[in-house]
């Protein structure tokens, strides 16, 4: 089968369309013709292999050389222990793993799977997965009126995060390159700042919450920005400041501030809620570009140089 093979990391060069062996679905596993596929920062991060967690799956090269973590497609066989989902039903998800995607077959579990609703195209479902996840963990509980911060809101997962803080009541400022202000204002977002021209963090005392995505600033900085009650969350950024957050985020707690990382585990449960949502057209996943499998390294070259304004969807044959 036709797939995107990795067989080191590196620059988006590190990866070539090529064939390799069509993947045999376990007992307790489906093979899923996939459709789409769509990439994240997360899939930055694998190809270049920084930061650290981004070598899990292998530490010199990836023991998958297939990348990609976000799929959609239809169910072409299910092995015999699988009972909730039959040969034909369009299904769509991440991959545990976080890799496979990117070729006309993946065999996975099927726990982290969702069916894909009948109105939502195959590109529009591989679109959310893993930036639906964040969005709609990253803004539980905010409330009409609140200020929010979204640090690095024009790569992947912004625009979502973006569209249900709105959603929600919240009145948002999206932070990322100066290039990227009007697709912020476009998906929703009321003020820009160019992170090149502005540090956020030092206005103080200004957001009820912050979801950092690119998070690389020291928790003990950060805090600064928040309202008494305010929240920072640091979802994704640099693997020192994400474990500097964990260790210190537990003591900041004056004025009632807090300041942690968020975990977003793959969850078949948030995905389908944060579908229902995009289904009701209260937020939507912004597709960048769409690129045939066989010019998915340009669209890598794409996503490693940090031109995509949202969600880049590679399409298969
Ligand atoms: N917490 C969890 O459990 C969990 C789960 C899954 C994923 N994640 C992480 O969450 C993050 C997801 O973000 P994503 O997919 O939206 O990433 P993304 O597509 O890489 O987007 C990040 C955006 O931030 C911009 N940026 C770069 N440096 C910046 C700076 N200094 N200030 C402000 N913006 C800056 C980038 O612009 P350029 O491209 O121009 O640099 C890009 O537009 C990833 O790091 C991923 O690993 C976390």
């Amino acid at each position: 089968m036709r797939a995107l093979i990795q067989d080191r990391y590196g620059p988006a060069e590190a990866v070539r369309v090529g064939d390799v062996p069509e993947p045999v679905p376990a007992d307790g596993e489906v093979l899923i013709r996939v459709r789409a596929a769509s990439l994240n920062g997360s899939d930055r991060e694998n190809l270049v292999g920084s930061p650290f967690y981004a070598r899990l799956g292998g530490l010199r090269r990836p023991r998958n050389p297939v990348p990609g973590s976000d799929v959609a497609g239809v169910v072409a066989a299910a092995g015999s222990a699988v009972t909730e989902y039959a040969v034909g039903d369009e299904v769509f998800g991440e991959l545990a793993g976080y890799r496979g995607g990117l070729a006309e077959y993946v065999a996975t579990p099927p726990r982290l799977l969702a069916r894909k609703p009948p109105g939502l195209s195959f590109l529009d479902a591989a679109a959310i997965p893993q930036a639906g996840c964040i969005a709609f963990k990253s803004t539980r509980g905010i409330a009409p009126g609140d200020r929010v911060l979204v640090n690095g809101a024009g790569g992947a997962g912004g625009a979502l995060v973006i569209g249900l803080a709105v959603h929600l009541g919240a009145e948002v400022t999206a932070v990322d390159r100066a290039d990227k202000a009007d697709y912020l204002r476009r998906v929703g977002a009321s003020d820009t700042i160019a992170f090149e021209d502005e540090d956020w963090a030092a206005r103080r005392g200004r957001y009820d919450r912050v979801v950092d995505l690119v998070g690389h600033r020291s928790p003990f900085r950060v805090h600064r920005a928040l309202r008494p009650g305010g929240v920072y969350l640091m979802v994704g950024g640099h693997a020192r400041v994400l474990l500097a957050t964990f260790a210190a985020g537990w003591s900041i707690r004056r004025e009632g501030k807090r300041v942690k990382v968020l975990a977003v585990p793959q969850s078949r449960a948030d995905l389908e809620a944060v579908t229902a949502l995009v289904v009701a057209e209260k937020a939507a996943p912004a597709v960048d570009r769409v690129y045939p499998l066989e010019e998915a390294r340009e669209a890598f070259a794409r996503l490693a140089a940090g031109d995509n304004r949202g969600k880049i969807v590679i399409e298969m044959p």
